[in-house]
């Protein structure tokens, strides 16, 4: 019997075929359930002890060899085996890539930067970790200020001083230490406030200030400014602009656009007015330019400041801010194509 199985192994390995129904019918009569190998298994309780070991030994081999010879001429019948491929099809269409989305607030801020940067404005960035100088003193809110309360803030720690920046408009202070005028540049960030997390405020978001200092700036410029901006963004020539207090700013305004009263939306957003309030802004204090070593009688200019939430939810009507922030790819994914 060993002989015989022995006699296998040579046919085995003497075996080739270049037909895969060849290669089918090899591998029923060696490998198959009532093939040779499982019947030379069977047997193996009716070999003599003193033979069951090298016995053993032979089927073994020619069951190795057997799967060898199987593995070898299915390569060779069909080459692209060798790679392991599933899939033999090498026309079908790729699975596609999914592509990423940029995020809401992102699109919106580059869309500010960008209607900005057309009419000569640079971008500077400040600190989000900033001191109380740069937050508030510089910008005309000394200590004990009661406009200080406007602005619910994250100290970090006493001295020396250090807080999480409430607003944009340090950068500008920082920008003006910096830089002599002319001066035009806006400044993007994120912005900290001990607020109540709730679907209409969050204890972070995200700001655009804008800062234009030169001779003979004027309200006018200012209007002018604000105009073009609200109709390369909302494409709405109609603002109006109210009269309003910020510390660093000698006159304020906050800005409204007309948004219409088209829908029941238009209606709830801007409480049955048509105006939707969008910034506040101003004419810089002469006190921040001084406060800044530039000289306000030679100088002067205008500041705005606007939340990029805030327009985004506008724009893309979002009712709820917290969402932004959820990372949500179900809600990501609806920016998909937007740059
Ligand atoms: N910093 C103000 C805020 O956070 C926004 C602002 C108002 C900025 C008027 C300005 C400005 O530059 O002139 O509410």
């Amino acid at each position: 019997m060993i002989a015989e199985i022995q006699k296998k192994i040579k046919d085995v390995s003497g075996f080739s075929t270049n037909d895969s129904k060849e290669l089918e019918k090899f591998r029923i009569e060696y490998l198959g359930k009532k093939g040779h190998i499982s019947t030379y298994f069977a047997q193996f309780k009716k070999v003599q002890d003193s033979e069951k070991k090298e016995y053993g030994l032979a089927i073994n081999e020619l069951k190795k060899v057997t799967l060898k010879k199987l593995e070898d001429l299915k390569k060779s019948i069909n080459p692209l085996d060798k790679f392991n491929l599933v899939n033999e099809d090498l026309t079908r269409p790729a699975s596609a890539i999914e592509l990423g989305s940029r995020h809401p607030i992102s699109i919106i801020r580059d869309k500010i930067i960008d209607i900005f940067y057309k009419i000569g404005f640079n971008i500077s960035e400040g600190p989000e970790m900033e001191d109380d100088w740069h937050n508030f003193t510089a910008l005309n809110l000394p200590e004990h200020h009661p406009a200080r309360d406007m602005q619910d803030t994250f100290f970090i720690n006493k001295n020396p001083d250090l807080l999480l920046r409430t607003h944009t408009s340090s950068v500008q202070i920082r920008h003006m230490e910096n830089n002599e005028p002319p001066i035009r540049t806006i400044s993007p960030g994120r912005v900290y406030r001990n607020e109540d997390v709730s679907a209409r405020s969050h204890c972070f978001f995200h700001q655009i200030e804008g800062l234009y200092i030169d001779k003979n700036v004027s309200f006018a410029d200012l209007k002018q400014t604000l105009l073009f901006f609200t109709k390369e963004l909302f494409g709405n020539s109609k603002i109006r602009l109210r009269p309003s207090y910020f510390p660093f700013t000698e006159p304020s305004a906050e800005v409204d656009i007309y948004w219409g009263l088209n829908s029941e939306t238009d209606y709830k957003i801007t409480k049955g007015t048509g105006w939707l309030e969008i910034m506040g802004c101003g004419m810089v204090d002469p006190n921040v330019l001084e406060n800044c070593k530039i000289d306000p009688n030679e100088y002067s200019g205008f500041a705005f400041g606007m939340g990029i939430e805030r327009i985004a939810m506008l724009l893309y009507q979002i009712e709820d801010i917290r969402i932004l922030y959820e990372n949500d790819v179900r809600f990501i994914n609806q920016f998909k194509g937007s740059v």
